[in-house]
Order: structure tokens, then sequence, then C-alpha cells
């Protein structure tokens, strides 16, 4: 036994030294040739054991030999029941997130905090969900404002042209109060240029609740705007929506007084983010929500345009062209 302990302490890294070790034990005259000679004169009852250990001790012994030989001839370390510790660690090569989620993920947060839940929905809607329950019937000229691709017509199948339909199926399952955003990508037929795709992304904004008014709505899209521009003015311009009474666009006035350096493309400074209203009570009807008892606002914001803007991104088209070297420029930003 103490020969076993003995033959795991040893090592070296001389050959001549291994050599030896090897004569030592496993040579023709060495110990454990002595040890099976002593074999036949060991009494019967110990027989078992001494067996036992000698064979532990030829294992043990033919091992060092060969680990200490792998060790000289590779000139490697000799291997620790844990691997080298020691060897430096491989570097990780981490990617960046896409800018669409960073700005996403910033403006979910700002709304989590204010109470909003996220909610999703499906990008191939019927018709019902992106357009009839929004107070847009069949024929409404207002279809027209939204270049739609059809999959299939007669039932109508669609590329949804807006989240607002999230916000449908959201009130359809879920009665007031009602806080929920709704991000996703929306598709229209346009024309492809640097300002505009046929895909792009929004986020969708539903808050329904008893005495809703056009001011809870300014005041969240100022809370919004402050929180995810700084020091920023707003500004709502009347407009129209089938399914917003009354209606307005909200321009963001950014840049030129915040203490940044960045650029505004346009003299003013006031940029269009998207759109927004009271719900009309006929949505809120066809969704089965009472507009006796309940009232809310909506708006909806791209989010392309926000991460244009934020990060100085002149043409949509590298949002969608995964051309590394654009995208590896985010890999600082959280
Ligand atoms: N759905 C509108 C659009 O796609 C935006 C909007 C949302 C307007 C909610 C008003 C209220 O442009």
């Amino acid at each position: 036994k103490e020969h076993i302990a003995e033959v795991e302490k040893f090592t070296t890294k001389a050959k001549e030294d291994i050599e030896n070790f090897r004569i030592k034990y496993l040579g023709k005259k060495g110990l454990l040739k002595e040890f099976f000679a002593e074999f036949k004169n060991v009494p019967n009852e110990q027989k078992k054991e001494f067996g036992q250990i000698v064979n532990q001790l030829q294992k043990a012994a033919q091992e060092k030999v060969n680990a200490l030989k792998e060790v000289l001839e590779n000139n490697v370390e000799e291997k620790s029941v844990y691997g080298d510790l020691t060897r430096p660690a491989e570097p990780i090569e981490i990617g960046a997130r896409h800018p669409i989620s960073l700005v996403k993920n910033q403006i979910t947060d700002i709304f989590s905090r204010i109470g909003f839940n996220v909610s999703e929905g499906p990008e191939i809607e019927d018709d019902w969900h992106n357009f009839t329950a929004l107070n847009l019937p069949e024929y409404h000229p207002a279809r027209d404002m939204q270049d739609t691709f059809f999959i299939q017509t007669n039932p109508d199948i669609l590329l949804r042209t807006h989240t607002s339909s999230v916000q449908v199926r959201y009130m359809e399952n879920n009665q007031p109060p009602i806080r929920t955003i709704s991000p996703g990508r929306v598709y229209r037929n346009e024309v492809i240029s640097a300002r505009s795709h046929c895909f792009f992304h929004q986020i969708e904004g539903l808050y329904i609740d008893k005495d809703v008014s056009f001011a809870d709505l300014k005041q969240t899209l100022q809370h919004f705007t402050k929180e995810m521009f700084g020091k920023s003015k707003i500004r709502l311009r009347p407009s129209y929506f089938p399914f917003t009474e009354p209606s307005a666009e909200i321009d963001v006035y950014w840049g030129l007084e915040t203490e940044t350096d960045h650029k505004i493309t346009k003299g003013t400074g006031w940029l269009e983010i998207g759109g927004c209203g009271m719900v009309d009570p006929n949505v809120l009807t066809n969704c089965g929500i009472d507009p006796e008892e309940y009232s809310g606002f909506a708006f909806g914001v791209g989010i392309d345009r926000i991460a244009m803007l934020l990060h100085q991104i002149g043409d949509i088209r590298l949002l969608s062209e995964n051309d590394v070297r654009f995208l590896a420029q985010f890999k600082s930003a959280l």
C-alpha cells in the first residue's frame, strides 16, 4: 500500500528518471515481479486482498509512466483533475442588440413603469381585427390610407398594417381597466426608400377606464417623450383616424434644446413620431366594451423613426440589411 502512495506522488520531467522508475516497478526484476512471485507464499485467506493491492499498484505504476511520458513528449503540464487552471480563457465574441430591439425595450420599460402591460398578436390578420372593428367598414375611403398587402381576398386575410389589431384582440378578451402596449412589425405596400420601407415597427398604446380624458392622453405622451428624449416638447396636430375622435398627430421637438450635438434633419426640429386620439365609441362597442361607462385613449408611434432619430441613422434600409459593420456599432448600448 505504501508503494501505491509513493507511485502516485512520484513526478519528474527527466527522461532517465522515468526509465528508472519504470524499471524499479515494472522491469523484469522489478518490485511487481517480486510481489507476483511472493503470491504463492501468501496465506490463502489473504490472497484476495494481496492480489487486489498488487494489481492496483501495477495499474498505478503503468499509468504514471504513461502520463509522465506524455508530459515529456508533448511538453504539456501534467493534467490535474480540474484541467489546466492557468490556461487563459478563450475570448467570447459578444453580439449587439439590434437598434429596433433597443428602442422597443426602452419604450416598453417606460410604459411598464406606469402600469402598462405588453400584448402581442399575429402579423397575418383578418379583415375584422385590422379594419372593420376599428370603424373602417368595407368601402370606407380611409382604407386607402394604408396600402395593404393582401394574402387572400373574400374573406380578406392580410399582413397587418398597424398593431391596432392587437388592441382589438385585447379589448375582446379583457374588460377595463385596460392599460396595454402592443409592439410589433407591420406591413405597408410602399415604395422602399431611405425614409420608408414596406415593413416597419410600431408600438401602440391603449388606456381604457372610467373618465379617461384627452388631458390624460397628453400627459402620458409628455411623460413618455421626456423619459425617451430627455428635455423635450410635444405638439399635437389635429388629424383624422377612423378609430379615434378627436385625433392628432404627435410631433416631438427634440435636439435643439437638449445639450447634445445631435443634428436635426429638418430646420424646425419638429419630428412626427405617430398618431393618437380618444378611442371612437363605435370601436368600444365593436369590442364588447360599453362606451356609456368607459372611455379611453390610444396612440401609435414608429419604432424605426425613433431609433433613427436617437441613433442618427440616415437610411431606414440599414435596419433590415443585417450588415455587421452597422450592427456592431450598437455593442455598447444596453
Ligand atoms: N394605427 C395608426 C397608424 O397606424 C396609429 C394610431 C394609433 C393612431 C392609435 C391613433 C390611435 O398609423
